[in-house]
């Protein structure tokens, strides 16, 4: 058994955490994003993956990730219906406001502000809504992964009952949240240390870090901010 647990970056909104027992979760792997580090595809096995949202940049790698390793894909029930109809054989359908308890860890899916849908061609396919997570890990740490969304109040209920040490934040504005909002959005949240993600990964993503140090500042959030390199572990502690 390992000491800590492990978050680890690959760009974008992709994480990966390797627990204490040696569980690895990933969330939103998209592996071919232009920050991604080079070995990302190196090692690809996972116990399980969740996805926050239909959306290409969040989905990207999970039939690669799902059909190469006996990992249970995780996701709300519209996206469990089109992985099912794609022969992904192992996933699991919740919806917002619910816990499913897997392999030692609680999974609570809980609102995003943003839209969902995925593309196939010209076509649109529903996805259902777009949600976050709040992962509680076999030893009770909780990380919050925000998913795609704008700010919204009830991060206050995810603080108070959930209380996740560790949030992942979207900040490049356009199609998330930007600096300002992410800031408020941590205030809300209280957490001990902020991860910033969502940003720098093409042009139309312009916030930066710079600005949301400023933003965290002005709200007066003194919570670590960790900026994580693509590739770069983090420990969970
Ligand atoms: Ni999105
Ligand atoms: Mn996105």
């Amino acid at each position: 058994m390992a000491e800590s647990n492990i978050l680890t970056f690959f760009g974008h909104s992709s994480f990966r955490i390797t627990t204490k027992k040696g569980l690895k979760i990933w969330i939103d792997p998209w592996l071919d994003n232009p920050s991604a580090p080079q070995d990302a595809k190196e090692d690809i096995s996972a116990d399980l993956i969740l996805i926050t949202h239909g959306h290409g940049d969040h989905m990207g790698s999970c039939m690669d990730l799902a059909s190469s390793s006996a990992a249970e894909v995780v996701a709300i029930h519209e996206i469990q219906q089109y992985l099912l109809a794609k022969g992904v054989p192992n996933v699991t359908g919740m919806n917002i406001g619910g816990t499913y308890h897997t392999k030692g860890v609680n999974i609570t899916m809980v609102p995003a502000l943003h839209s969902s849908s995925i593309q196939e061609g010209q076509e649109l396919i529903y996805a259902g809504q777009a949600a976050g997570f709040v992962i509680g890990l076999e030893d009770g740490y909780k990380v919050y992964h925000a998913g795609d969304t704008a700010l919204f109040g009830d991060m206050a209920i995810i603080s108070t009952l959930y209380n996740p040490k560790t949030v992942l934040i979207p900040i490049g504005d356009h199609y998330v949240m930007g600096p300002k909002e992410a800031a408020y959005a941590c205030k809300l949240l209280d957490p001990k240390v902020i991860v910033p993600m969502h940003y720098g990964t093409f042009p139309a993503l312009t916030g930066t870090v710079g600005e949301f140090k400023r933003q965290l500042k002005a709200h007066h959030v003194e919570a670590d901010l960790v900026v994580l390199e693509p590739g770069q572990d983090l420990e969970l502690n």
